[in-house]
């Protein structure tokens, strides 16, 4: 990919989607991943509340907390390089207050090394979209299916109401947001709202319109043997991979043939 020989940021992700090239992105969630990620050449990664279901095991991201947020994120900038880094608020750490919202906002970028933030709402988060961006914090906004608000939307349910969406979009659009997460959309939705946009779309589950793409690492790995939503692509078996090599481990251990005489001081 040729625009990652500088330090990906919100600058050259405008200037991707004015040049329709598209933008790659992916969750992170620690310094190894992120290495690979960052190996492999990707734009952006987004250390995501997702972490909740993916590494910790939760149900769902709510329980997951502000300070786990910059101790992943932490991991992750330290294994990035030119990818943006990005840290995903965490549910009530911006929903509470302007104040408190900007505060978490900037501990990502004072204590963690990321370049941004992400946060889930549209027109209802304007308030904190906007003072984010006066207090010169990047901030990319997420409409559509967004799991924080699971319970209000009965389940991680695909979202409809397209005159909702458009107008989400065109309104964290106008309070500052350099890009917005579309998840979880009908494609010919996610394909207006790109085009109505001047500022980047990155889909999930929003079809191929959008002027990037986003899923979720463990999920596209193979790493995830919950349930996988439809628009998630698998990659890699990493987790066949994994066990297959533990149970290997675990013969060679029991049957002598490790460790070995090469292994041996
Ligand atoms: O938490 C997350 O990983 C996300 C992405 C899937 C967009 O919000």
């Amino acid at each position: 990919m040729n625009s990652v020989s500088k330090p990906v940021t919100v600058t050259t992700l405008m200037r991707m989607k004015a040049n329709g090239e598209k933008i790659v992105a992916l969750t992170a969630y620690d310094y190894p991943f992120a290495r690979l990620v960052e190996d492999a050449g990707l734009h952006l990664m987004l250390v995501g509340d997702s972490l909740g279901m993916v590494v910790q095991g939760l149900t769902s991201t709510l329980p997951v907390t502000m300070e786990e947020m910059v101790y992943h994120t932490r991991m992750v900038a330290r294994g990035a390089g030119h990818a943006m880094v990005l840290g995903d608020m965490p549910f009530m750490s911006y929903q509470t207050s302007i104040s408190e919202a900007v505060g978490n906002a900037g501990r990502f970028l004072k204590e963690s090394g990321a370049a941004g933030v992400k946060l889930e709402g549209g027109a209802a988060v304007c308030d904190r979209i906007r003072a984010m961006t006066e207090a010169g914090i990047p901030v990319q906004a997420h409409i559509g299916l967004t799991p924080q608000s699971v319970h209000q939307m009965g389940g991680f349910r695909v979202q409809r109401d397209e005159e909702r969406l458009l107008a989400d979009a065109i309104a964290v659009e106008a309070a500052g947001a350099f890009s917005v997460v579309l998840e979880g959309i009908p494609a010919p939705i996610a394909a207006k709202i790109t085009t109505q946009l001047k500022i980047p779309t990155i889909g999930i589950g929003a079809g191929p319109h959008c002027d990037g793409q986003i899923l979720v690492l463990h999920d596209m790995l193979g790493l995830n043997d919950r349930h996988q939503p439809k628009f998630v692509k698998q990659y890699a078996r990493l987790g066949d991979l994994a066990r297959e090599a533990l149970r290997q481990y675990a013969a060679d251990v029991q049957n002598g043939a490790f460790p070995g005489p090469e292994h041996c001081y």
